[in-house]
């Protein structure tokens, strides 16, 4: 836990604004890290970029964990009845530098359906853009998007909410409603109960019991500098009405794997 000294300094960096330069120049140094070469037959985005997403630079974990994550999405996608390949619209919120994207919008795209990627960050759109195969665009912190009102079946968001403030992570949730046709399905991760207990700092686990939400290092919204923690009770009381709960699956005890909402769109 950050105590003393410590927390009053790092509130005063966040307050004045230094906390920025202070964080990009933390990315940049993990970006220069000695990493094992990893060739997944795909192109790799730079360090700098990998580092923006994971907070780290491997390109093995990058490779190796996107894949597997991606196949998370694609087999829950599946069990809900809206495979990837079955030509659906799929929309990937925070696509970063493509981590996830690179494994599913091939198969999205070779079933006939259209694949959108959309972050804040203009820098890793633009690689996702000349590297990938798909359609990839900057959106805004705050909703809304620019996509039409019922014109996406599935939507999938892994570990972003988990950096915003609860008030933008719910707009994002009622954001998914709006877009979302009617029976679409909503793959969101989040810091839950689980994930606090084996990977969160403790001040993370005491607030969500006490609180709902809790945000760590209140600075920097939207990049890794920030992140969010809450409960899986806390998670349903952010959803709009409109989105029925499928499933929840835990954060995951022995790998720091996020919680994972299956939410689906009402008909009615
Ligand atoms: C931890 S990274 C995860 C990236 C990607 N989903 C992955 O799994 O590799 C969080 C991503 O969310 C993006 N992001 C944060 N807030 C966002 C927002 N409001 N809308 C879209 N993207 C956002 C960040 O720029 C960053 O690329």
């Amino acid at each position: 836990m950050r105590t003393g000294w410590r927390k009053v300094a790092h509130r005063a960096l966040e307050l004045s604004g230094l906390i920025g330069p202070l964080h990009r120049a933390q990315e940049r140094r993990l970006a220069q890290a000695d990493v094992e070469a990893f060739d997944d037959g795909r192109p790799l985005p730079p360090a700098e970029l990998r580092v923006l997403v994971g907070g780290a630079a491997d390109p093995k974990w990058f490779s190796h964990r996107g894949r597997a994550d991606a196949e998370r999405f694609m087999d829950l996608a599946r069990r809900h009845g809206s495979p990837f390949e079955s030509g659906l619209s799929v929309w990937d919120l925070g696509c970063g530098c493509g981590r996830i994207a690179r494994w599913t919008a091939p198969v999205v795209l070779n079933g006939g359906g259209a694949f959108r990627g959309t972050d804040i960050n203009p820098r890793l759109v633009e690689w996702c853009a000349a590297h990938l195969p798909g359609s990839y665009r900057r959106n805004p912190l705050k909703p809304p998007s620019d996509l039409a009102p019922e014109s996406i079946e599935v939507i999938y968001a892994y570990s972003v909410l988990t950096h915003l403030r609860e008030g933008v992570a719910r707009a994002w949730l009622a954001e998914m409603a709006r877009v979302l046709k009617p029976g679409g399905l909503a793959m969101v991760t989040f810091h839950d109960d689980d994930y606090a207990r084996a990977w969160g700092p403790p001040e993370a686990q005491a607030q969500i019991a006490l609180d709902g939400y809790f945000v760590l290092n209140d600075a920097l919204e939207g990049s890794n500098y920030m992140s969010s923690w809450t409960t899986r009770q806390g998670f349903r009381a952010l959803l709009p009405a409109q989105l029925e709960v499928c499933e929840i699956r835990p954060g995951q005890l022995d790998a720091p794997v996020q919680a994972i909402a299956v939410l689906r769109r009402r008909t009615v």
